[in-house]
């Protein structure tokens, strides 16, 4: 039998986030540090790959250091890599890949790679001095992985058990924040900046669609919501947009909240579920968090959110993944390489972006 993996040093460069983090098999999170690049890429309204992936290159290994020196440890307390391999931007994705990959050959590490969602399903169960999760909190559940880049309902049975039940078939729920932010001239990322304004406004004061919502399906769709958003803004004047801009998040907002608590409670039910989680940036959401907690408390259902900096990108998440799967006996080699997208083989069915 392989040797038990005691504690893992994560790394995580999907999108524009360079984040590492070392996690022990319990899921305790001994150290966890992380460099946005919301600065460098503000002047462009979104991520630049290119810009992305050299970013990280320069960021890396000084916050790998960093976060060995927090936890107070060095290589010889490390018993693996883990890195995430897909799915995400190829460039930044090669910088960690690579960096692991160099790391495991150095130092003689068992290397892993892994997918970004399973760190996002499986982030309810990290833990540190201030959070962890709930005594009895176990699979199955029902997990809402929202993201600027995801939107998809899963049914989590267990390591590596994940049925993808419905998904966005447009855009991610966080595309939809951040391109209406963009529309109101409110910055990048702009999810956090409507829901800072929405907390002032009204939301029924405009009326915006939900797609999909009496639908029998799990699918999301918010593409019709953004060309609702433009041709509201687009009837109004600078100013009168400028003076109704808290309504007119909060209305915004509240369509998106709507149309994935909608589905939320629909899967719920559907496959008899009593416990669920909401993971992903988007699930920082103020609105989104306090209708998921109401719903779940009114219905019986136990819901956890983890902290905001386990629902955001982050490298624990990621190690939490791996020492599991290292755990089981997986080993990656090095021949692993990125991928852009999920695989086939890492959900039970159908295909997750
Ligand atoms: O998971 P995440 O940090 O990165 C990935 O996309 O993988 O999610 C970022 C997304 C962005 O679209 C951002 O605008 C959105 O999460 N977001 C929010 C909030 N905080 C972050 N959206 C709505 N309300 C928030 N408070």
């Amino acid at each position: 039998m392989s040797k038990k993996i005691k504690r893992v040093l994560a790394i995580e460069t999907s999108c524009d986030d360079t984040s590492v983090s070392v996690v022990e098999a319990d899921g305790r999170v001994l150290s966890l540090l992380s460099a946005d690049q919301d600065l460098v890429h503000k002047p462009f309204g979104g991520i630049v790959p290119e810009i992305a992936s050299r970013n990280h290159t320069m960021t890396l290994l000084p916050l790998l250091q960093k976060t060995l020196e927090q936890a107070n440890l060095g290589w010889s307390d490390i018993d693996g890599i883990v890195v995430t391999a897909r799915p995400g931007l190829i460039g930044s994705l090669l910088v960690g890949v690579i960096t692991a990959k160099t790391l495991s050959l150095s130092f003689d590490k068992l290397l892993l790679g892994v997918n970004h969602l399973e760190g996002h399903l499986l982030a309810p169960f990290l833990k540190d001095d201030e959070y962890a999760p709930p005594e009895n909190f176990g699979y199955p559940y029902v997990a809402l992985a929202v993201s600027g880049g995801h939107t998809q309902f899963y049914l989590v049975k267990g390591v590596g058990q994940y049925e993808v039940i419905g998904r966005t078939l447009d855009d991610a729920a966080g595309e939809a924040f951040d391109k209406f932010a963009k529309l109101l001239g409110l910055g990048f990322p702009g999810g956090v900046q409507v829901d800072k304004l929405a907390q002032q406004g009204d939301a029924s004061a405009y009326q915006f669609p939900r797609a999909l919502i009496h639908e029998d399906t799990l699918n999301t769709s918010f593409s019709g919501l953004k060309t609702a958003a433009h041709n509201q803004l687009k009837k109004m004047a600078p100013e009168e947009i400028e003076e109704r801009k808290a309504d007119l998040c909060a209305s915004y907002q509240q369509a998106i909240v709507d149309a994935l608590m909608a589905k939320l409670k629909k899967a719920v039910k559907k496959h008899k579920m009593r416990r669920a989680i909401l993971t992903g940036g988007v699930s920082a959401n103020s609105g989104l968090r306090q209708a998921a907690q109401a719903w779940a408390s009114k219905a019986g259902v136990e819901l956890v959110v983890p902290p905001i900096r386990y629902c955001t990108v982050n490298a624990a998440m990621i190690g939490r993944a791996g020492v599991l799967r290292m755990n089981q006996g997986e080993r990656s080699d090095q021949t692993l390489s990125p991928q852009a997208r999920s695989l086939e083989s890492d959900f039970i069915s159908g295909r997750s972006r």
